[in-house]
């Protein structure tokens, strides 16, 4: 069962001075109990291609164009306000960024929490209650009825985000898109909390979206990768083919860069140059300004998408 369907997806912010074209023909598919993950520099275009998927984003200023946009067998693109708000929680839950997204400052966390509980189920207000309390003590919260009567500013980063991932978690959707879910938090509940992630996926035949920057995380919790850079998708690939022979000079560019503990070694380099604009990309392949092995058709021609292997293909030039 394929439960994220993108084909072609591009979103843009039109602005006084140009576009911003954010995301440039993005296609990705997640299925039932797989978990992909999304990597790229900042600004790539990952948190808006979530976002776009759930539907979150205004529109206007956001134009949102795709080929194909299921989540869940249903389309994103043509869904009216009702059938967008059964989606979101039930079949797919986002665990933002920012925390502060999440939840509205004028609410205790568990007045938010139950009610999301109680917009997809018929409980009583009480079992909800019984129930968010259980879903906090799941995220490691060890003192789950204060944080319940809490309102957000109350609360450390660290207890945000975990409370958000529960609110995620409490209506059992079949997706869970996770943007850099666990950055706030040390390394120990850091793990905890993959883990957690990690268990209801297995259990629930949960697909999962884990957007993270972090080489440990996506060694430990995705099967398959998304490699994004200036709004596109540059190369996808089972995690250990990304590891060991990534085909695109991004990929294998980023993953040496990237933070993150990896068979012992721990690296820390930049990508020499700096990303495109998005309201002025270069022509081409994005990454051709920076790439030790661009030629002049790279800075011309938008490469094709070459198939790499039975889950992988890149677009490279190279590759052709
Ligand atoms: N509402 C908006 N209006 C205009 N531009 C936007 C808007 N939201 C995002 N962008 C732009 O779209 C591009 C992609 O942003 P996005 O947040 O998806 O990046 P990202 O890959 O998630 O980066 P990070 O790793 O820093 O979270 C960026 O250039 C960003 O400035
Ligand atoms: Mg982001």
């Amino acid at each position: 069962m394929r439960l994220v369907e993108i084909t072609d997806l591009t979103v843009s912010f039109p602005q006084a001075d140009g576009v911003v074209q954010a995301v440039r023909g993005a296609s990705f598919h997640v299925d039932e109990g797989e978990s992909v993950g999304i990597v790229g520099e900042s600004g790539s275009g990952k948190s808006v291609t979530c976002m776009a998927a759930l539907r979150l984003l205004r529109q206007p200023p956001a134009k949102i164009a795709a080929k194909v946009m299921r989540l869940d067998g249903i389309d994103m693109l043509a869904a009216d306000r009702k059938t967008l708000s059964g989606v979101r929680g039930r079949v797919a839950a986002m665990v933002f960024q920012d925390p502060m997204t999440a939840f509205d400052p004028v609410y205790t966390i568990g007045a938010q929490i139950v009610e999301t509980i109680r917009a997809h189920r018929e409980v009583s207000k009480a079992d909800a209650r019984r129930e968010a309390e259980g879903l906090l003590a799941k995220v490691e919260i060890r003192t789950p009825a204060a944080v319940l009567d809490s309102y957000p500013h109350q609360l450390s980063g660290g207890m945000m985000q975990r409370a958000m991932i529960a609110m995620a978690l409490s209506c059992q959707p079949r997706i869970l898109i996770a943007d850099e879910p666990t950055t706030a938090l040390d390394v120990t509940v850091q793990a905890q909390i993959l883990q957690l992630i990690k268990g209801l996926q297995d259990e629930l035949g949960m697909g999962l979206v884990m957007v993270t920057h972090d080489l440990g995380v996506i060694a430990e919790t995705v099967d398959r990768v998304v490699v994004m850079y200036g709004g596109r998708v540059m190369e996808e690939a089972p995690v250990a083919a990304i590891f060991d022979e990534a085909k695109h000079p991004y990929t294998r560019a980023l993953m040496a860069s990237m933070p993150g503990q990896v068979g012992g070694r721990r690296r820390l380099t930049e990508i020499p140059g700096s990303s495109p604009n998005p309201a002025d990309p270069p022509m081409g392949c994005p990454f051709h300004p920076r790439c030790s092995e661009a030629d002049a058709r790279c800075g011309h021609e938008i490469p094709p998408v070459v198939v790499t292997g039975e889950a992988s293909r890149a677009a490279c030039w190279r590759l052709t």
